[in-house]
C-alpha cells in the first residue's frame, strides 16, 4: 500500500518526525525517500533527484560514503555500544579537541538540541546567572524565549507549553542586533548567564563583526559565549565560525555534518568550563552519547575532511553551482535569489516577486530532479559534473516560472 504522506498524517503530528521534512509541494515533492547514492536520492516512484536537502545538513559526504559506511560496518561487528566508555569515545573526543578551536574537552549527546541545552546548563552553572540571550534557531528544546523561533523559519512569540516562568529568563535577539543585545546586559546586569549564537545563512559575513562584537560584550559583563556551530561546524570550516572568523567562544555546538548523517553532537569547550561536569549536584548524562556506531563514522567523517579539504570543496563546489543559479536567475528576470555563505546559503524571493512564487520555483525544480531546501547545502559527493547537471535542471525549473 503506498499514498505514504497519508498514512504517515494518520499516525503522525505533521506527517515526520522532523516539522520541516514533511512534504507540502505534493506531487512534485517525494512522499517519502526510499534511498540515496551520493548526491542523489530516488523515491518511491522511482523518481531520481540530485540532492541539495541533505537531510537538512548532517549528509556532509554524501550518501552511502564508503569510507563511512565501511567504519560503521566495522564497527557494527564489534557491537553498538557498551556499559564502559570505549577506544572511540577517547579518540574522537581527542581528535575534536584538535579540530575545534575552543575545545580542550569534548563530550557527545545525540541531536543538536540536546547539546544546546547542555551547553545552555553549563554556563548557568558556571556563572550562577539565570538570563540567557538566544540568536538564532538553537533546536526545539531552546525555543523558550518570547518571539524566539520554534522552528528553522519561524518566528513566535508565546510559546505552547513554556511556562512563563521559564520562558522569562531566555530573550531572543536578532543577527547583528548590538543595540538590542546591550540592551538586554542592560536590562539583566549581572545576571546573563549566556548568549548563544546560531550564525544567520544570508547575513553569515557581518559575522566578522558581530562575533568580535560578542566576543567583547560578553567579557565584559562576564557572561559566557556559546556558538551553535551545529549547521555551520565542518561545513563553512572544519573548525566552523570559530576557525572562519577567528572568534573563540568559551562553549560550542557541533552536531549535523561531523557524522555524515549518524546521530552525533558535541558540546566542547574550555577545560575550567567543562570542568562544570563535574561539579558536585550538576548533571548531565545520557545513555547513548558514547554509541559506537555513530562515533565511528564521525571518526572517518574527520579523516575525510581532512585528508581532502572537504570543506573547501564545500565551500567552492557552493560558491561555483549557487552563482551560475543567482547570474541564471537574473538573466531570466525572476527575482529570486541565493545570498550568503556557499556552504550554506539561503533562498530568498525578492520584493517584486509574486506570492508563492519560490513554492512554485520548487516545484519545478522537484519536476526536472533537483531536491531543494530554503538553505541548500552542496556535499562532498557533488563533483563539477554533478553541479553542471544539477545547473542544467534548474535552468529548465527557472523557465518554468519565467
Ligand atoms: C542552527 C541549529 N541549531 C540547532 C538545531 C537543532 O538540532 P537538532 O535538530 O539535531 O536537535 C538545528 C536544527 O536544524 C539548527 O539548524
Amino acid at each position: 500500500m503506498s499514498n505514504w504522506n497519508e498514512r504517515l498524517n494518520k499516525t503522525m503530528p505533521h506527517g515526520s518526525s522532523t516539522t520541516s521534512k514533511a512534504p507540502h509541494l505534493l506531487p512534485e515533492e517525494p512522499e517519502i525517500i526510499v534511498r540515496g547514492n551520493g548526491c542523489r536520492v530516488w523515491d518511491e516512484k522511482g523518481r531520481e533527484f540530485i540532492d541539495f536537502r541533505n537531510s537538512l545538513g548532517p549528509v556532509s559526504l554524501g550518501y552511502r560514503f564508503p569510507a563511512v559506511d565501511e567504519a560503521i560496518r566495522k564497527q557494527l561487528d564489534h557491537g553498538i555500544i557498551f556499559g564502559h566508555p570505549t577506544a572511540l569515545e577517547c579518540e574522537v573526543s581527542e581528535m575534536l579537541c584538535d579540530v575545534i578551536p575552543c575545545a580542550e574537552q569534548a563530550r557527545f549527546l545525540k541531536t543538536g538540541g540536546e547539546a544546546c541545552a547542555a551547553a545552555i546548563r553549563i554556563a548557568r552553572a558556571y556563572t550562577g546567572r539565570e538570563h540567557v540571550i538566544q540568536i538564532g534557531y538553537n533546536g526545539w528544546l531552546n525555543s523558550l524565549a518570547s518571539g524566539a523561533k520554534v522552528g528553522p523559519r519561524e518566528a513566535a512569540h508565546t510559546i505552547p507549553g513554556v511556562p512563563a516562568a521559564i520562558s522569562a529568563l531566555y530573550h531572543a535577539a536578532g543577527w547583528n542586533d548590538t543595540d538590542g543585545i546591550s540592551a538586554y546586559f542592560d536590562e539583566f546586569p549581572g545576571n546573563v548567564a549566556a548568549v548563544i549564537v546560531a550564525a544567520d545563512y544570508r547575513n553569515f559575513e557581518l559575522g566578522s563583526t558581530f562575533y568580535p562584537f560578542l566576543r567583547e560584550i560578553t567579557r565584559k559583563n562576564g557572561a559566557l559565549l556559546i556558538y551553535d556551530e551545529i549547521v555551520t561546524g565542518f561545513r563553512v570550516a572544519l573548525g566552523g565560525v570559530q576557525e572562519y572568523f577567528g572568534v573563540n567562544p568559551d562553549l560550542c555546538i557541533f552536531a549535523k555534518a561531523i557524522a555524515n548523517g549518524m546521530p552525533l553532537s558535541v558540546y566542547a569547550g574550555s577545560r575550567e568550563i567543562m570542568a562544570t561536569c563535574e561539579r558536585r549536584g550538576f548533571s548531565i548524562s545520557s545513555t547513548y552519547g558514547g554509541e559506537t556506531l555513530s562515533l565511528a563514522a564521525c571518526k572517518a567523517t574527520i579523516e575525510t575532511f581532512r585528508s581532502f579539504d572537504v570543506s573547501g570543496h564545500i565551500r567552492e563546489h557552493g560558491a561555483y553551482l549557487w552563482g551560475k543559479v543567482n547570474r541564471r536567475f537574473k538573466a531570466a528576470g525572476v527575482p529570486l535569489a541565493l545570498e550568503g555563505a556557499p556552504a550554506c546559503p539561503m533562498f530568498i524571493q525578492g520584493s517584486s516577486a509574486r506570492p508563492g512564487l519560490l513554492s512554485d520555483f520548487f516545484r519545478a525544480a522537484y519536476r526536472h530532479g533537483v531536491s531543494l531546501y530554503n538553505v541548500s547545502y552542496v556535499n562532498f559527493s557533488h563533483k563539477t559534473d554533478d553541479c553542471d547537471e544539477a545547473y542544467e535542471r534548474i535552468c529548465r525549473a527557472i523557465e518554468d516560472v519565467k
